[in-house]
């Protein structure tokens, strides 16, 4: 474990995690589009996720741990920074910089707070326990009654709508970051990559963007 005590080591670590949570993210967000096959569509999607339940729990532990070592690396990355340059230069121009560069860590906070309210919201249905026995006609967890349910309500479907845009920011940086903390990118290969990650990024936004916006607007019942 010496190794992790470098900052190399970490940031290996935070790009192999990061990796595995893009991978799920992209994944998720591809499911969910199935919202627009309207009850049946997405039903019949959540149901297929729960056909081998120790794969599932398998999946669920794997990025369970990539999520906290992720937050807690990312965490101590930025205490070590701030350390080695303990007083903040007095003339700070960031013109190599960006928005999203510089508020990773605060960005991926935000984004920790929204995956917990998240599940205690649909998977663990802690505000509205009536949830957890919606059954659609086939017999099957009702999980398109439930979403349209949380976000019909304005301030649910702002929420979503604020942490999309809190993960667009995180991903803008943080899909290029992971190629240079993997030692993938040089001179030659570095444009590309910022762009091709700056393009992954804006599609899972606009992918998950839409499913509160037109259960909202009630394009999707
Ligand atoms: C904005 C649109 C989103 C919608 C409508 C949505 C919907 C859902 C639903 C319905 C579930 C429960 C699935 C089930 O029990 O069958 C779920 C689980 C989950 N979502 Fe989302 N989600 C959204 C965005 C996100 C984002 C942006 C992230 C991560 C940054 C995320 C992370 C998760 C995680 C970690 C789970 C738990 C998966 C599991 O139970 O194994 N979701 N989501």
């Amino acid at each position: 474990m010496r190794w992790y005590t470098t900052s190399l080591g970490k940031k290996f670590i935070m790009g192999i995690t990061g990796l595995l949570m893009v991978v799920f993210v992209l994944a998720h967000m591809l499911g969910n589009l199935s919202t627009f096959g309207g009850a049946n569509g997405l039903n019949a999607y959540a149901e297929h996720l729960r056909v081998f339940p120790p794969g599932l729990w398998a999946f669920r532990g794997l990025m369970a741990l990539a999520f906290v070592v992720h937050i807690i690396t990312g965490v101590l990355l930025y205490l070590e920074n701030r350390a080695a340059r303990p007083v903040p230069y007095a003339n700070k121009k960031n013109d190599r910089t960006t928005f999203s560069a510089l508020t990773m860590v605060w960005t991926g906070i935000l984004l920790g707070i929204f995956v917990l309210i998240h599940l205690l919201q649909f998977t663990l249905h802690a505000f509205n326990a009536e949830w957890a026995h919606l059954v659609d006609a086939m017999g099957r967890f009702d999980v398109f009654t439930m979403v349209s349910a949380g976000l019909s309500n304005p301030l649910w479907a702002a929420f979503y709508i604020g942490a999309v845009v809190v993960l667009l920011l995180h991903l803008l940086h943080g899909i290029q970051s992971f190629f240079q903390s993997l030692g993938l990118t040089n001179e030659n290969t570095f444009c590309s990559i910022n762009l091709g990650g700056k393009f992954v990024a804006f599609v899972l936004a606009v992918g998950f963007v839409l499913i509160p916006l037109t259960i909202f607007f009630g394009i999707v019942k």
